[in-house]
Formats: structure tokens, sequence, C-alpha cells
């Protein structure tokens, strides 16, 4: 294999992107009568834009095991489906309350705040019903183990307990425990699951597990960061989201705590650490590695 060059990079992005977004529109709902606003909703909300890195890191972790393109870009739909939902209820105007998402109107704009909460959990079940399917994994087991996973990632120990605590910290400062606490529930804990996913699907060793959890607890910090650093100076237009939110709202983030250059340093240090986990791994792995130099280079 070619070593993954940026240009490499890039189109194995997009190809994941066409795939998971081709899986997606299988997937999501399509609803006629009383009900169909509820499927559009969801539908422009889930295939309306975004980089899809969650199922690039499914999709790269499962093919270090040799699982097969249907299960892992399934598990990497469900992944971004739970990720769609975090955002459409991110953007509500009880949390961030942004009216720009992808370069378009965020869901409760399009529509309405009703429509929006409910093609959120619309998301989150759909999610959880794409791994409990056979299809997802012939083993009883192994979809178990995704399903706690997710949920796990997803709840009060991962997303939404992050959310909480940006939410309640607006306003006061958080020291750097605080804050990589905060980060690594809000955003780390779906990306390990991303990560992790792979290797479940492919059942890796213990060993294997444990590298790739290394690699996206760094991957993920960094990830956010890079997202706290971009709000702070990034381009609108680029980004097709509103800049400049965190520090109007007194957010608590590493740009806030540490200053834009001292953020990039710390961004920068934990990607070269996220790769270093990947060790163990011979080059099949170098889209991972070449990931953390995306996530510190990006410009949305
Ligand atoms: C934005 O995530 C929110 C965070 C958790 C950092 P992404 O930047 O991955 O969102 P999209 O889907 O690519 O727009
Ligand atoms: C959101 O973080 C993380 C989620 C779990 C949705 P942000 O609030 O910083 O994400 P953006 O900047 O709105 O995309
Ligand atoms: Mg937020
Ligand atoms: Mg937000
Ligand atoms: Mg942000």
């Amino acid at each position: 294999m070619t070593p993954a060059t940026a240009e490499t990079f890039d189109t194995a992005l997009g190809s994941v992107a066409s795939d998971v977004e081709a899986m997606l529109d299988r997937l999501l709902p399509r609803v006629e009568g009383p009900e169909a606003q509820l499927a559009e909703a969801v539908r422009y909300a889930a295939l309306g834009g975004g980089k899809r890195f969650r199922p690039f890191l499914a999709v790269q972790s499962a093919s270090l095991f040799g699982v097969a393109a249907e299960p892992a870009l399934r598990v990497a739909a469900a992944a971004e489906c739970v990720h769609i939902y975090s955002l459409v209820h991110d953007d509500l105007p009880c949390m961030d309350d942004d009216d720009l998402r992808h370069g378009a109107p965020s869901v409760h704009r399009k529509y309405d705040e009703a429509t929006a909460i409910l093609a959120g959990d619309a998301l989150l079940t759909l999610a959880f019903e794409i791994l409990a399917d056979p299809e997802t994994h012939e083993r009883a087991r192994v979809r178990i183990e995704l399903v706690r996973r997710l949920a796990h990632a997803s709840g009060a120990h991962g997303m939404v307990g992050g959310q909480i605590i940006d939410l309640t910290s607006e306003g006061r400062e958080l020291d750097m425990g605080g804050i990589t606490r905060l980060q690594q529930l809000k955003t780390g804990a779906l990306i390990s699951f991303s990560c992790e996913a792979g290797a479940i699907l492919g059942r890796a060793s213990p060993e294997a597990l444990h590298a790739l959890h290394a690699y996206a607890h760094d991957l993920g910090l960094a990830y956010q960061i890079a997202d706290d650093i971009l709000d702070a100076e990034g381009d609108a237009a680029t980004m097709g989201k509103t800049t400049g939110k965190d520090a109007a709202a007194g957010k608590a983030t590493f740009v806030s705590i540490l200053g834009l250059d001292r953020a990039r340093a710390q961004a920068r240090m934990l990607a070269d650490q996220a790769v270093q986990h990947l060790d163990l791994f011979d080059e099949r792995a170098d889209l991972l590695r070449q990931a953390a130099r995306f996530v510190i280079t990006r410009r949305k």
C-alpha cells in the first residue's frame, strides 16, 4: 500500500462520506401521511452535509480487522445518526441557539423546535435499531456490545453528560482537568466509539482495542480543541456555521483557558500522541495516522 498523503486522505474521507450517505439514504425513514414532516426533517438534518469524520474512523478501524464493507458502513451510519442528533439538539435555542448548520438553516429554523427535537429523537433511536439488526453482525453478542458502547458514549457518561457541563459552565472558568473532562465527554466519547467499533465488529484482540481506545482519546480531544479554535478564528462561510459564538456565550473552552497559541500547541501534542498509539498496526493504519494531521489542520 502506498503511504497516505494529504491527497489520498482527502480522497478516502470523501469516499467514506459518499458511501455512508448512500447507507443513510437507505436506512433513514421515508414516511408518507401525517408524520411525513418528521421524516423530511430527519433527512434534511442527516443528508445536508458534514465531514462524516466519525464514519471515516469507524470504516478505517474496521478495515484493520478485515471487516466487510456493509457491516462497517452500518456501524458508521449509526455513529453518524447520534452525531447528527447531537448537532440538531445543540443548535436549539435552549442550547447554543444557532441558526446555521452546514451552510443552511438549522433544523429548528427550517421547520420548528418541536420538529427539531423529534427529528433528533428519531435519529438517536434509529442508531440503535441499526446496531441491533442482524445485518450489522450475525452474532447477538457483538450487536449487544455495540449497542452497550454506543449507549454509554451517548448518554450521561458520554455526549449528553458533556453537553450539560458545557451549558452549565457558561460564564465560569474551568481548570484544565475540568475542560478536558467536558471535551472528552461531549465529543471524545462518540469519537472513541467510532474508533473502537471496528475492533468490536472484527473481534479484535484486547491489545488492538486498547490501542484504538488510546488513539481515540487523544484524537477526540484534539478534534474538539480544533473546533474551539475554528470558532474563534475560522471562516464562517467555509465552516457553514456561525463563528465567534463560544466567546459571546462565555463558554469554557481550551481557547478560553489557554489562549489560541497554547490551544494550538496542545492540539498538536495530542495529535502526535494519538499517532504513537497506533504503533502496533502496520501500514493499514496509515489513514488513521493521517487523520490525526487532518484534525489539527482542518479549516472546517
Ligand atoms: C461538530 O462536529 C461538533 C463537535 C462535536 C466538534 P463536526 O465538525 O464533526 O461536524 P460535521 O458533521 O462535520 O459538520
Ligand atoms: C457540540 O459542541 C458538541 C456536541 C455534542 C453536539 P459545539 O457546540 O462546540 O459544536 P458546534 O460548534 O456547534 O458544531
Ligand atoms: Mg454546544
Ligand atoms: Mg454548538
Ligand atoms: Mg463549537
